[in-house]
C-alpha cells in the first residue's frame, strides 16, 4: 500500500529518531516531588523563553488551559473568548464543570476579537451580576484556519484588561507557529497576557505535553490545580526531553509546514468547486466542499480510499493540517487527487 499521507492534525507526527533517543537518555526523578531534573530544565526555559518568573509542565493543552483559568479566577466569575476558540468547544465544557466559570462568547472575524467587540461584554459591577475576570485568546486561531491573532490588537486589549482589573489568558497551543511566520518572538506575545500556554504535541512534534507560564504565585496555584485535576506526574522527564528536544529541533522548521500548506492552499483555489474558507497564515488549511465534490463525507472517503486522511469541520468544510511527517511531494499528491475528483465529478 501507498504512504498514507495523514493531514487530519498536527497531533498525528510520530516521535524521530533523535527524540526518541532524547527519550531514552532523559535523567528523571519523581516530578510532584520536584525532583524530575528535566521536567525541571524544561519548566525554567518556558518561563525564560516567555518572559515569565515561572513555568509548568502539564499532560495536554486542555489542561493547561484549564490549570490557567482556574489558577486566576474564582468560581462564579465569567471569561470572555471568542465563539469559535478551543476553550468554548473542544474542551467539553471543563471550566464550567470543574471550575464554576461562566463563558461569555464574543463573535469574532477569523478568530479574532477587538477592545470594541470585548467593551459590551464587560459586566457593571452590580449584585446580580457575575463578575468579569478573564478575557481568552487563541493564536494562532485553530477554528480559523490557523489566523495569526495580530500582537497589535492583542496590545489593545492588554490596555484595556489593565485598566478595569481584568486577566488575559492566552491559549498559545500554536504559538510557535504565529513566532515563526511573524518573526515576534514568544515574550512579545506572551507580555500581552497573564498566563500563556504552548502544546509541544503539535506542530512540535513531540508525543505528549503541554507547558503554562506565568508569574511564579500563579503557577504554584497551577501546580496544586494540576494535582487536583489529575495531571500530576511522576517521572515526566522522559516527556519534558522530547519537548526540550523539539524546542531545538522543531521551531525554525514550521516555516517549512506554512510553506506547505501555501503550496496546497494555491493548488486548491485552483479548483473548480473548492473554495479555502481562511487565508493561510500557517498550517492549517480549511476549504469548502462545492457540490460538484458530492458531499465532504464523500470527498473524505475517496481521499482515504488512496490513503489521504483529513477532516470534516462543518457541513461543507474540510480541515487539512500540515505538519513534520508530510513533505512537498505528499501535498502535491494530495493536490493532485483534489484536481483529479473534481475533474470527475
Ligand atoms: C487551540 C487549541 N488549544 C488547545 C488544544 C488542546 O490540546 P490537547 O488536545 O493537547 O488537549 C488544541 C488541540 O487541538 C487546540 O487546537
Amino acid at each position: 500500500m501507498s504512504k498514507i499521507v495523514d493531514l487530519r492534525s498536527d497531533t498525528v507526527t510520530r516521535p524521530v529518531p533523535g527524540m526518541r533517543r532524547a527519550i531514552a537518555d532523559a535523567e528523571v526523578g519523581d516530578d510532584v516531588f520536584g525532583d524530575d531534573p528535566t521536567v525541571n530544565a524544561l519548566e525554567d526555559r518556558i518561563a525564560k523563553l516567555f518572559g515569565k518568573e515561572a513555568a509548568l509542565f502539564v499532560p495536554s493543552g486542555t489542561m493547561g488551559n484549564q490549570v490557567a483559568l482556574a489558577s486566576i479566577t474564582e468560581p462564579g466569575d465569567e471569561v470572555i473568548l471568542e465563539r469559535q476558540c478551543h476553550i468554548f468547544n473542544y474542551e467539553v465544557a471543563a471550566a464550567p464543570a470543574l471550575s464554576g466559570l461562566q463563558f461569555n462568547p464574543v463573535d469574532g472575524d477569523a478568530g479574532v476579537i477587538t477592545v470594541e467587540q470585548i467593551l459590551p461584554h464587560i459586566r457593571h459591577r452590580d449584585i446580580h451580576a457575575p463578575v468579569t475576570k478573564v478575557v481568552a485568546l487563541e493564536n494562532t486561531h485553530n477554528r480559523a484556519g490557523g489566523h495569526i491573532f495580530p500582537l497589535e490588537e492583542m496590545k489593545r486589549i492588554r490596555e484595556l484588561t489593565i485598566e478595569r482589573g481584568l486577566r488575559v489568558h492566552l491559549d498559545g497551543a500554536r504559538l510557535a507557529n504565529a513566532v515563526v511566520a511573524t518573526g515576534i518572538p514568544f515574550d512579545q506575545y506572551a507580555a500581552c497576557a497573564d498566563t500563556v500556554s504552548l502544546c509541544f504535541s503539535k506542530g512540535l512534534g513531540a508525543p505528549v505535553g503541554s507547558a503554562v507560564a506565568s508569574d511564579a504565585e500563579t503557577v504554584q496555584k497551577a501546580r496544586r490545580k494540576r494535582k487536583q485535576f489529575g495531571g500530576g506526574m511522576r517521572q515526566a522527564g522522559i516527556l519534558a526531553a522530547a519537548a526540550l528536544y523539539a524546542l531545538d529541533h522543531h521551531v525554525e522548521r514550521l516555516a517549512d509546514d506554512h510553506e506547505n500548506a501555501q503550496r496546497l492552499g494555491a493548488r486548491i483555489e485552483s479548483i473548480d468547486g473548492l473554495e479555502l474558507a481562511f487565508s493561510v497564515d500557517t498550517n492549517i488549511v480549511i476549504f469548502r466542499v462545492g457540490e460538484k465534490f458530492g458531499s465532504v463525507d464523500l470527498l473524505l472517503a475517496q481521499l482515504k480510499k488512496d490513503g489521504v486522511l483529513a477532516v470534516p469541520f462543518g457541513p461543507t468544510l474540510v480541515r487539512m493540517v500540515t505538519h513534520l511527517d508530510v513533505n512537498a511531494d505528499d501535498i502535491d499528491h494530495v493536490a493532485d487527487m483534489l484536481e483529479s475528483l473534481g475533474s470527475a465529478g
